[in-house]
């Protein structure tokens, strides 16, 4: 007799707290991936722009059913958010929050007795139609099944799944900035250094963003050491000399700093090279 064909588990149903970018984007990758997904707004023009996207809107019955209840919220609302649903959720129902800074024992200022969990996709988003495919997310949950579905909605969404320790928390996100809205930032610094030589700022900004995209694409195909280009890797002194007299001190501190990173990047320089570069660095 033929073994009978085990059938696929259905995909847990899925409701999200908050439409805004990381709800919005959870929400439209989970529909592409065929999951029941419904959305629970909060202000009129999130509902209208959900309906837009043709989400669904969840109702009474889409909470008591869900198996994961997932807080798109800011961190300050995560606390508010989870109260303001946590009695209409089904008795078995997890809560999951979406931040990378939030501890899970954020979830204990109620008396929550669920499942908890984060899923904190490593992924800028500043539009709900924003891919999330191809990114990493970091998981963190105090339950073996919840553990289970964060897995599922993960490759559901084509995202790797990351274990990040709860006691590491902190030096986690702080990584996970760097790496994405301080790039901003020093992206800003190096607009201003354009405009310190005279160029306008949008203009630069436009030259500056595919120099950027090559320096990471480097670093994709090679890795940090050999994706590194620039004066410092070159040991070229007198170069970076003349960056820091022509830059304003609080972009010459940015420099510095940067540099100094860039030079512990550098392991082949010779040695009264690297001394030279450490006292301009200094
Ligand atoms: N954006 C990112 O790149 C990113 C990446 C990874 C993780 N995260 C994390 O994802 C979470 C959400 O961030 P986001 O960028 O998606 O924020 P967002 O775009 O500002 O969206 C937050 C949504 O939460 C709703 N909301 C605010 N307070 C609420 C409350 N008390 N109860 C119910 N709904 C409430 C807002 O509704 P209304 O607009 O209708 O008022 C808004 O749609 C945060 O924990 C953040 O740290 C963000």
């Amino acid at each position: 007799m033929k073994k009978p064909k085990k059938q696929p588990r259905l995909p847990p149903r899925v409701v999200i707290v908050g439409f805004g970018r990381v709800g919005g984007a959870i929400a439209l990758g989970l529909r592409e991936a065929g999951w029941d997904v419904a959305v629970l707004p909060r202000s009129a023009d999130s509902v209208r722009k959900a309906a837009a996207l043709r989400v669904f809107l969840a109702d009474h019955d889409d909470l008591r059913a869900a198996q994961l209840c997932i807080l798109a919220v800011p961190d300050s609302a995560v606390g508010p958010a989870m109260e303001l649903v946590e009695e209409d959720l089904g008795p078995s129902t997890a809560l999951v929050h979406c931040s990378g800074a939030l501890p899970l024992t954020v979830f204990s200022t109620g008396r929550t007795k669920r499942p908890v969990g984060s899923f904190h996709p490593l992924v800028a988003i500043s539009d709900p139609k924003d891919a999330l495919s191809g990114n990493a997310v970091a998981l963190a949950s105090t339950d073996r099944t919840l553990h289970g579905n964060l897995e599922r909605m993960a490759v559901a969404l084509g995202m790797s799944p990351l274990e990040v320790p709860e006691t590491g928390r902190a030096a986690y996100h702080a990584g996970a900035v760097l790496s994405a809205g301080l790039l901003v930032a020093l992206l800003d610094g190096a607009v201003s250094a354009f405009a310190e030589a005279g160029l306008n700022r949008e203009v630069a900004l436009k030259s500056l963003l595919p120099l950027s995209a090559s320096a990471l694409r480097g670093v994709q195909s090679r890795g940090l050491e050999k994706g590194l280009t620039g004066p410092v890797v070159r040991g070229d002194v007198s170069v970076v000399q003349a960056h820091l007299e022509s830059l304003p001190p609080e972009l010459g501190s940015l420099y510095r700093l940067l540099s100094r990173r860039a030079l512990r990047l550098t392991p082949a320089l010779p040695p009264e090279t690297r001394l030279a570069l450490e006292r301009l660095l200094a």
